[in-house]
């Protein structure tokens, strides 16, 4: 067969660069054409050479598809810097390849190496499966590996698919500041932001913006704001916290979508946008990505059976069990908890993790937590001896925590006294305010993105799921 191709007219190609300009192909479209194309051009970077007596055999991958376009070349074309790693621009005939495994391969019939690359110094090895905790030392170079490639489409159709749930659904999107002053979280996990040394000297102002200064936990406050104009509203983007980010689910810089409805009638309305942004964007992700999440499913967290375990989870309703109820079944464990559950205080992840295996494995609404618990903003239930909030937190396996949120405190009297209570009143004056005019029933919930794509694709570390890994404070790339 090989034979047969050196007949079909390599020895007749040209090896010169006055072949008329031949369409543009990313490997993806390359790889999805039905019918062969005279005259291609393909750019990328070498994933395998293999070169045989008769045949030169690439790979090329641009980014496109996890898939590779196989190049078949005349092994005259072969020089010393065409190696794995090297980027390329490959000029030829687009075929129906021989092999069952592909469906079109590319007949070189020029091959422009246009970036060398040091085999023996690039960390990358050709046809190496390198374990996520290896390429995580190469924050600038980790995305050349198929995992990571595969990661990055995911992360990027999530996005898309977030932003066209919203949107189909009518909500409006908003750009939330990053540098706000203020904490909205009230937890006092923050970065404080200032200008640098040779500003402050020139302007002589203690703070930049006159007040202290952060990066932002959280936009609900802002679109709790546009809430009071548009009854649908999200955002979606960077979000700080000054936690340890040496765990396995904590960033200090994360992607957060948070959503906030007004005229919501209850907690239930909130549960079921949460929902349905979860199964809509995961069931898109999955359609559009299958050969990217099946790397993961199969390869990167074989064990944990994720591909059949949201097929199921997508077709059923998910549980919802109240705070109250939560501490019963932690109470009644025959597990010992480091932490012991008692009323009245937080859950942790240990107990997150039982709660959710106690369910089935499954996603679990956890409502209604003790008002002395939660941020001011939560809408008092008013209920007794064991006073709670209109609160919500969705607790996935293998994560804990997914999702946040709550229905808002929208009477003004009961903000007020809990705002004077914190001592908060000054602070809070204008959003006192939006109580005065028109307010109305409203809620909303954030939902961290890394944690989402965790939990999808069955990875252990967050720091596998963002585009450059923080691995250590001192190497900030
Ligand atoms: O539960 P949180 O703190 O909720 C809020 O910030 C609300 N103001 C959101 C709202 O109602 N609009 O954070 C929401 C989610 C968490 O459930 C978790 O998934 C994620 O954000 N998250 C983190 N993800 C990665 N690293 C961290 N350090 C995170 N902290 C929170
Ligand atoms: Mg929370």
């Amino acid at each position: 067969m090989l034979g047969a191709r050196a007949q079909g007219g390599w020895r007749a190609l040209r090896r010169c660069s006055s072949l008329p300009r031949a369409v543009r192909l990313r490997v993806r479209e390359a790889l999805g054409t039905r019918e062969a194309v005279d005259a291609v051009r393909v750019q990328g970077w070498v994933r395998s050479v293999r070169s045989q007596k008769e045949v030169l055999f690439l790979h090329i991958n641009d980014g496109s598809s996890l898939e590779h376009l196989q190049v078949v070349a005349n092994p005259n074309l072969e020089n010393r810097d065409l190696t794995f790693g090297s980027a390329v621009e490959v000029q030829g005939k687009l075929v129906k390849s021989p092999h069952r495994k592909q469906n079109m391969e590319l007949q070189a019939e020029t091959i422009r190496v246009v970036g060398p690359c040091d085999i023996w110094s690039f960390p990358l090895k050709m046809k190496e499966r390198h374990p996520l905790e290896y390429v995580r030392q190469f924050p600038h170079l980790r995305c050349r590996n198929n995992t990571l490639g595969s990661l990055l489409r995911i992360r990027s159709e999530a996005t898309a698919a977030i932003h066209s749930f919203f949107q189909d659904n009518g909500y409006v999107h908003i750009h939330t500041p990053i540098i706000t002053s203020n904490d909205c979280e009230g937890a006092g996990e923050l970065f404080q932001i200032e200008a640098s040394s040779e500003v402050r000297e020139s302007a002589e102002k203690t703070h930049f913006f006159n007040v202290p200064a952060f990066l932002t936990v959280s936009g609900q406050l802002h679109l709790e704001v546009m809430a009071g104009a548009f009854t649908h509203v999200f955002t979606f983007g960077p979000t700080f916290r000054a936690e340890n980010s040496q765990s396995r689910r904590h960033l200090a810089e994360f992607y957060m979508v948070e959503a906030e409805l007004s005229f919501t009638e209850s907690l239930q309305d909130i549960m079921q946008v949460m929902e349905d942004l979860f199964k809509t964007v995961t069931s898109t992700v999955l359609s559009k990505c299958p050969h990217d999440v099946e790397l993961f499913h199969k390869y990167v967290a074989p064990a944990q059976k994720t591909k059949d375990r949201l097929e199921q989870i997508l077709k059923n309703k998910f549980v919802t069990i109240s705070y109250s109820e939560a501490v019963e079944i932690l109470k009644q464990a025959s597990q010992t908890f480091t932490f012991k559950p008692e009323w009245g205080r937080d859950l942790q992840t240990e107990h997150e993790k039982y709660l959710v295996k106690h369910c089935g494995e499954v996603p679990v609404f956890v409502i209604n937590y003790p008002y002395d618990l939660k941020p001011f903003y939560m809408r008092d239930n008013e209920d007794g001896p064991q006073h709670t909030v209109a609160a919500v937190d969705l607790l996935v396996p293998g994560i804990g925590e997914l999702c946040g949120g709550s229905l808002r405190e929208e009477r003004l009297p009961f903000l007020e006294s809990r705002l004077q209570r914190l001592g908060l009143t000054d602070t809070y004056q204008w959003y006192l305010d939006l109580r005065k005019f028109g307010s109305v029933p409203h809620g909303g919930f954030g939902m961290g993105f890394e944690r989402y794509l965790q939990y999808i694709l069955g990875v252990d570390n967050i720091k596998d799921v963002i585009p450059f890994p923080r691995f250590s404070h001192s190497c900030l790339l």
